[in-house]
């Protein structure tokens, strides 16, 4: 087992670190920079389908359903497709509408997520057409999806989902492009978020090495039981899933939701020194979100913020400031969601929790 740590005192922290490594190997031969092309092999024939579809469903469940919801975001603002993100426990339920070109993508880690089985059986009887973004190369839901994209990232051992999220946005990235380039964006536009894309490991990579100043941070903080997790648009499923992250191996209640919803009644919560954590790049919602900090410090909040390189004025505002290199801002989220990781793999540490092993969860959950 120390081998296969490799140095690391836990597969959580390892998968972290490996995810520059992961993340290029998920990308590696699939995206051509210069011509603004992606090649997505698993998708065989069916790839005129998926771009002539009329609606896109992501369904997943945990932290596939984050990035399921990310998802959304991709294929609505890249591609201009109608999409929606489904909690596949929900969907299967509901009696689901599946009209006429209706894709649906299935999205897992291990592939044998029960629910999400269940929601693509049940899309696939009424006839969509599925797809699958999995990590686990012949898993059911590989075997039961007519088609789909590996998510390449290697073994995820640790409970909390890391390296896998981020290579299922990635995919569901790459899966988003591929659509628009064929639907109607310029082979330009295209390649220039390709480039940028390129670059998500380097940054990963530079991210990562604020470790150490995170847990300082986090320090600070890690005394108190109940946090929020707040960001707008792309970042608003990163802040989900940084307040799952915390409540899974910190056991520190956490909520995360879009910063505008806060108002609408989370805000009653906050108290002299409860760690609020924004998601607050540079990009369209920035000044809406600088404001709803500034709600947050006034009720005496403590502000930890993921922010963009060189904003130098977040330091006005935020008590702790995290940085991620500049990207557009559909491809943010495989950044912003690094600092959240590390911020819960050291408050766990530091409660003196068993990272890899969390009390009550499994790495998949097989029953419904
Ligand atoms: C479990 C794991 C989570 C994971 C979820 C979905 O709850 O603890 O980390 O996000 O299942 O798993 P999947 O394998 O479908 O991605």
């Amino acid at each position: 087992q120390e081998i296969e740590l490799g140095g690391y005192e836990h597969y959580m922290l390892k998968e972290i670190m490996e995810q520059p490594e992961a993340i290029r190997t998920c990308l590696t031969g699939r995206i051509d920079t210069r011509e603004g092309t992606i090649v997505l092999g698993g998708l065989s024939n069916l790839s005129r389908e998926l771009v002539r579809a009329k609606r896109i469903i992501l369904s997943a469940q945990g932290t596939a359903y984050h990035a399921g919801l990310i998802g959304e975001y991709l294929f609505e603002d890249l591609a201009k497709m109608p999409s929606v993100a489904h909690y596949a426990s929900e969907f299967r339920y509901r009696n689901p509408i599946i009209e006429e070109g209706s894709v649906i993508i299935s999205i897992s880690q291990s592939g044998e997520t029960a629910d999400t089985l269940a929601a693509l059986h049940e899309a696939k009887d009424r006839g969509a057409l599925a797809l699958g973004a999995v990590n686990v190369v012949g898993s059911t839901m590989s075997r039961d999806t007519d088609a789909g994209v590996y998510l390449r990232v290697g073994p995820e051992i640790g409970v909390a989902s890391t390296k896998a999220f981020v290579g299922q946005v990635a995919v569901l990235t790459m899966m988003a492009l591929y659509c628009g380039r064929r639907r109607f964006l310029a082979p330009e536009t295209v390649a220039d978020y390709l480039r940028q894309l390129e670059q998500i490991p380097d940054h990963i990579a530079t991210i990562v090495k604020q470790s150490d100043m995170i847990r300082d941070a986090v320090e600070k903080v890690v005394d108190r039981d109940n946090w929020l997790f707040l960001g707008r648009g792309y970042s608003y499923p990163v802040a989900m899933e940084g307040a799952l992250k915390l409540k899974e191996i910190s056991y520190i209640h956490a909520e995360g939701m879009p910063a505008a919803e806060m108002k609408h009644g989370p805000i009653a919560l906050i108290d002299d020194g409860m760690p609020v954590v924004f998601i607050a790049t540079q990009g369209s919602q920035y000044d809406k979100v600088i404001s709803n900090i500034e709600e947050v410090k006034a009720r005496g909040g403590r502000v930890l913020a993921v922010a963009t390189e060189g904003d130098t004025q977040i330091e006005k505002y935020a008590d702790f400031v995290f940085r991620v290199p500049h990207v557009a801002e559909a491809l943010q989220p495989m950044l912003t969601v690094v600092p959240l990781q590390l911020l819960a793999y050291h408050a766990a540490v530091l409660r003196g929790h068993d990272v890899d092993k969390p009390r009550n969860l499994a790495k998949s959950v097989t029953v419904e």
